[in-house]
């Protein structure tokens, strides 16, 4: 399943026309470059229309996450280091950010992470088979900050039912934001929805995640000295 066609950029997107994200472009680094060209054929996935066979995508059965918009991916190469008895999947549309994570994957050698290269909505929707994960991350989606935007955040009544699609029953979802008004709607959507329970209770939000680590994005949030919210939910059986 894993292809050597070369990724410069997202697989073209369908007609879906409200997006969370806007391709940003040109600012891959040499290095970045050259992982997306040589690095691609041992952690790329192709985007396409048809479930992942996880067991021979990976070449082991194991218990699978997803981490959904990693920007860089300091989180999710430092998770998958941790733990190398999880297969992880990676889905990010940043192409300077896919390069910069298989870089850090090959310099650790890690064989237990794959990437998709493309809109999380179409992947969740169409190339994972349903209760196939055990684990989702979401951490500092974009916040689109203004009213006029907000229909375009990742966290949405629809999305959260795609989640619920592809975890199993007991899998747990974790979510971190630094725009207080966007945790307040993922909080909303997610008790709303009923197919996950609050880990802190219907109106709480969870410390820090441990084994979170920080990305540059939370640091340039610190900075500025924003907070930070922390979500957890369990997938209903
Ligand atoms: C604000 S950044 C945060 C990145 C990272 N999680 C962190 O904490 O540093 C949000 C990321 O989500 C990605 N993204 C947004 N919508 C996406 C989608 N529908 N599918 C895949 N990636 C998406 C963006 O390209 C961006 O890199």
């Amino acid at each position: 399943m894993t292809t050597d066609d070369e990724p410069k950029s997202p697989d073209a997107p369908s007609r879906r026309t409200i997006r969370s994200f806007v391709i940003r472009r040109g600012r891959s680094t040499a290095a970045q470059e050259r992982a997306l060209e040589e690095l691609w054929p041992r952690y790329g996935v192709r985007f396409q229309n048809e479930e992942l066979d996880l067991s021979s995508l990976f070449g082991r059965s194991a218990p699978t996450m997803i981490e959904i918009g990693f920007g860089a991916g300091e989180a999710l190469l430092a998770f998958a280091q941790a733990h190398p008895e999880m297969n992880c999947i990676g889905i990010e549309v940043h192409p300077p950010g896919v390069g910069h994570l298989m870089l850090g994957l090959d310099a650790a050698r890690l064989s237990n992470v794959r990437i998709i290269m493309h809109d999380a909505v179409e992947v969740l929707d169409q190339q994972i088979a349903p209760a196939s994960l055990n684990l989702a991350h979401i951490f500092f989606p974009d916040p689109w900050p203004k009213k006029r935007h907000h229909k375009r955040r990742i966290i949405q009544p629809d999305f959260v039912a795609l989640l619920a699609r592809v975890l199993r029953a007991d899998a747990i979802l974790r979510l971190a934001t630094d725009w207080e008004h966007y945790a307040m709607h993922m909080r909303e959507v997610l008790d709303a929805s009923g197919e996950f329970a609050n880990r802190a209770g219907t109106n709480g939000f969870v410390s820090r995640f441990d084994e979170r680590s920080l990305t540059r994005f939370e640091r340039r949030g610190q900075k500025l000295g924003h907070s930070v919210w922390d979500l957890e939910y369990e997938r209903k059986g």
